[in-house]
């Protein structure tokens, strides 16, 4: 917020805010936030967590048009989601819904390449590339909105880490997790399509990676990618 200049009469918008893992600390800074989430559901657990800061959250889906009039935001701010949503539609919609000389942020989570995570999502999308399913890649639509964003003036000024953990996670776990999620490389997989590919990914990673009880060290690392608007 610092980089993008926003002071307290300052708007910044979140898409796709959810629970508000993020969302909760940007409330404590002296701006005006509003986060926008599809989910009732996961817009409930964010508004129990901020409790008394009472944050301005609305149940909306981003791939449609924003409720914000035209140049009323300082930074639009998007973690986690831009592979859910349509990349056209996110340049413009920023561009609308920015002043001049806005930003545009950008969250995500790197692994590391030879992370069990990691190669169990690579994977899990070559199995579902042989079932049919063509799988979006969260980078090709990040990719696509800074793209975009620079062909309507806007300047990319690159990615910056800002925070990295370690932790330990078993192959049995991740794909466990899997398992309970309706999305798969943010594609919908129907239950039965989705037990095969995970039946399958198991002995995969049995043969390949080995006991999948067995927790491994893990370093992953999260970043900005930003762009300062026309
Ligand atoms: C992985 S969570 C990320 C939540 C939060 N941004 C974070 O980094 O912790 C993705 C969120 O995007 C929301 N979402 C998915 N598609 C959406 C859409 N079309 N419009 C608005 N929100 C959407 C989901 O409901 C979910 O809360």
């Amino acid at each position: 917020m610092d980089r993008a200049g926003a002071g307290p009469d300052d708007l910044v918008v979140e898409l796709g805010a959810g629970t508000g893992e993020i969302g909760v600390h940007l409330l404590r800074l002296p701006v005006r936030y509003i986060g926008l989430d599809a989910s009732v559901a996961m817009l409930d657990v964010f508004r129990a967590k901020a409790a008394e800061a009472l944050p301005s959250l609305v149940v909306a889906d981003c791939n449609q048009p924003w409720p914000l009039p035209d140049g009323s935001a300082a930074t639009v701010f998007a973690s986690r989601v831009i592979h859910l949503l349509e990349p056209d539609h996110v340049a413009r919609e920023t561009t609308r819904v920015c002043r001049p000389a806005g930003y545009l942020i950008l969250g995500r989570v790197l692994r590391e390449p030879e992370g069990v995570k990691e190669r169990l999502r690579r994977r899990r999308q070559q199995l579902l590339l042989e079932a049919g399913i063509s799988p979006r890649q969260s980078d090709a639509g990040a990719r696509r909105v800074v793209e975009r964003c620079v062909v309507a003036g806007g300047e990319s000024l690159g990615r910056r880490v800002v925070a990295e953990w370690t932790g330990e996670s078993a192959p049995a776990t991740v794909i466990d997790t899997w398992e309970t999620m309706s999305r798969m490389g943010s594609f919908p997989v129907e239950p039965v399509t989705r037990t095969k590919i995970l039946t399958e990914l198991r002995h995969w990673a049995g043969d390949e990676i080995g006991n999948l009880d067995r927790p491994r060290a893990f370093r992953e690392r999260y970043a900005f990618d930003i762009v300062r608007l026309p």
